[in-house]
């Protein structure tokens, strides 16, 4: 069964193919006890309707100063394009490397957060980023997983908050990913973490920040080249 998209009616053409993802459902329909989150249209305008009674959601618009290319982020991800970013999200990391000129294609497997996505521009496909791995070479491999939540004493912002409702846990560790990850990349697979975490596998460099990290992997092939020499 399709999730609903709540809208008014007042459609745009050019958002017709998001749409068809989802079982549309007129907005005066839209019951008292939305259990769970769903999505909600009016003429070009996405909003997440976080259920139990809260205010309709949107992910905060990017900040200008994010796109820098000595931000963490940049350096980590070099310049050498198509980025793959196989865990999407609200899309901010993904809109801030296409800000600077790369080209992006984004993967995300919650519907919701899905046409968020495709509501922004972004070149996103609904699904599990995975599979995507594969699929044609990518100069940069981009991951960023969901943290486990820290309790009340380190609460997320709201957009990760939101976000930790909304996605499934994934059921791979994150070595296997690494490990799919730097089979196919050609430049480089980098994978954000907290500034705490231990590392998943021994990085080739890390970017620290206040609170989180950026470990930066090279390819499988040019490590066994390296390591031959
Ligand atoms: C921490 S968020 C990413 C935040 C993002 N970097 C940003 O700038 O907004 C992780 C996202 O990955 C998605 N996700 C987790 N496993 C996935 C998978 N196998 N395929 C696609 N998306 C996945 C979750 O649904 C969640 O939205």
């Amino acid at each position: 069964m399709k999730p609903p998209v709540f809208y008014t009616g007042n459609t745009l053409p050019e958002d017709r193919q998001i749409l068809a993802v989802f079982e549309p459902v007129a907005v005066d329909r839209l019951p008292l006890d939305l259990g769970e989150a769903a999505l909600a249209y009016d003429g070009g305008a996405f909003c997440v309707l976080p259920g139990a009674g809260r205010a309709p959601y949107r992910p905060p618009a990017l900040k200008a100063e994010r796109i820098s290319r000595k931000s963490l982020l940049a350096r980590a991800c070099g310049d050498r394009g198509p980025v793959l970013d196989a865990m999407a999200g609200w899309g901010t990391d993904a809109l801030t490397l296409q800000a600077l000129g790369l080209s992006v294609r984004v993967v995300e497997r919650q519907p919701v957060v899905w046409g968020m996505l495709r509501g922004l521009g972004l070149n996103a496909d609904l699904g599990d980023g995975f599979e995507w791995l594969h699929r044609q070479p990518w100069g940069v491999i981009y991951l960023d997983p969901m943290f486990e939540p820290r309790g009340r004493k380190g609460l997320a912002k709201q957009p990760l908050q939101m976000l930790q409702e909304l996605a499934h846990a994934d059921t791979r560790t994150l070595a296997e990913w690494i490990e799919a990850a730097r089979s196919s990349a050609v430049d480089r697979v980098v994978l954000k973490q907290r500034r705490t975490a231990p590392p998943v596998a021994r990085p080739d460099w890390q970017l620290k920040g206040r609170s989180v990290r950026f470990d930066v992997y090279r390819p499988a092939v040019r490590r066994a080249e390296t390591d031959v020499g």
